[in-house]
């Protein structure tokens, strides 16, 4: 198989596919992007090793043979089964592998994308094999996440994503058992992102805010303790650079509501992208940053917010046809961001969210908060 970029999700699905067995081919535009994924995988094989959790009968130095380096997609297809692109998140880009490895792979080989967001039908134009297309969505940090998502484009046939699921269910996770969802219609996010994309609505209103009026993250990352990473510091994680290509994406194909706030678009024009760059809204030259817990709080967020948004967008992402059950959505979330879906837990309560979604409105002035109709006419419940 072959994965062409060799960043952060580019190495986690290279390293994951060598321990499922496969042979690699790790791909990046020059030979020092594709040394440093090299690298990064060889640290995490030895870490394996030294721990005496490899696949049987294989050791670091067996496994880092069978993962190749190239800086050239044409030659690195052409005996490949399965390509996995991780590439910036920009279209132009997608498409043009797409149409490299398209005129290049032998008949058979399915292209996947891992794109977070975007539109694998778009991206499969010129790929001359559109029914092998597919989209193959991994979490960060791949290793320990254990969601894929597995995307139907207008086009995929259904064999290209049973090979997807077969292959994306031969792939282990470091942490937990691994868990496949199909995704049945190529939309913006998908099931897991889509689902808490407007969230990022609510937090760049509650970013701004903090900044206008002079709070610091530490105390904004202290309204919002529960989750296993603070808002600000899983924003960074992310990437800037993501959250903003996403933002700018879901503002031109759901609604303006999305477009980047102020401080999301600072960071990314001062190129402060996050743990990648090693500054972001935190300071990550030291490793992963601890927020201090004795700041005070800004009470600027409000977690009932984000959970009534939630369950807003399931209902969306059901109405849409992009899933088919509630506990898909909610087993998605815990798989994809170890976050308790929120649809289970609201089958009894979902007259108050909408309640929730209406102070919200009045609060932001975004019509994008409003209760769909499959939330309040409760019917979302029939959808198990
Ligand atoms: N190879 C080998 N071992 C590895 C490894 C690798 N590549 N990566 C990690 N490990 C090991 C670590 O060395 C560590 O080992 P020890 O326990 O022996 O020290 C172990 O795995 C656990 O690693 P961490 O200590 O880093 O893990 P943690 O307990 O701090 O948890 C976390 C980290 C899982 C990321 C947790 O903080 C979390 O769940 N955060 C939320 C992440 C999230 O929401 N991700 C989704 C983002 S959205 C997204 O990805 C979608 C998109 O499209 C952009």
């Amino acid at each position: 198989m072959v994965v062409v970029g060799a960043g952060q999700m580019g190495n986690g699905i290279a390293q994951m596919s060598l321990l499922a067995g496969y042979n690699v081919t790790l791909v990046d535009i020059n030979d020092d992007f594709v040394g440093k994924g090299w690298n990064k995988i060889d640290v995490g094989m030895k870490k394996l090793e030294s721990k005496g959790t490899l696949p049987e009968g294989s050791t670091a130095a067996s496994l880092m043979e069978k993962c190749k380096k190239s800086t050239n997609i044409a030659s690195a297809v052409k005996d490949a089964d399965i390509m996995i692109e991780a590439v910036i998140e920009k279209m132009d880009v997608k498409k043009q592998v797409f149409k490299t490895a398209g005129d290049n792979a032998p008949s058979h080989c399915v292209l996947a994308s891992n794109t977070s967001t975007m539109s694998i039908t778009e991206m499969s134009k010129d790929s001359g094999r559109p029914d092998k297309c597919i989209g193959m969505h991994f979490f960060n940090p791949v290793p320990l996440m254990r969601l894929i998502e597995v995307i139907y484009s207008d086009h995929s046939s259904d064999e290209s994503v049973n090979i997807g699921i077969e292959f994306a269910e031969s792939i282990p996770c470091l942490r937990g058992k691994r868990y496949v969802a199909k995704v049945l219609k190529d939309k913006p996010g998908f099931i897991c992102n889509r689902v808490t994309a407007p969230a990022q609505i609510y937090q760049n209103y509650v970013f701004d805010k903090a900044l206008d009026e002079g709070f610091t993250w530490d105390q904004l990352d202290n309204d919002s303790r529960g989750g296993p990473m603070s808002m600000t510091v899983l924003a960074d994680y992310v990437g800037i650079d993501t959250l903003y290509h996403g933002q700018i994406y879901y503002s031109q194909t759901l609604s303006p509501d999305f477009a980047p706030g102020k401080v999301i678009s600072q960071l990314f024009n001062e190129g402060k992208l996050g743990a990648k760059t090693g500054q972001g809204f935190r300071d990550w030259s030291k490793g992963r940053p601890k927020p201090d817990k004795t700041a005070g709080k800004a009470k600027l967020y409000n977690l009932k917010f984000p959970l009534a948004i939630m369950v807003n967008e399931a209902c969306r992402v059901l109405e849409e046809g992009i899933t088919t059950t509630y506990k898909i959505i909610d087993d998605t979330l815990m798989a994809g961001m170890n976050m308790p879906g929120p649809m289970a837990a609201n089958v009894k309560t979902w007259q108050n969210q909408v309640k929730v979604l209406e102070e919200l409105v009045e609060l932001t002035r975004k019509e994008y908060f409003k209760p769909c109709e499959l939330l309040t006419s409760g019917k979302w419940v029939e959808y198990i």
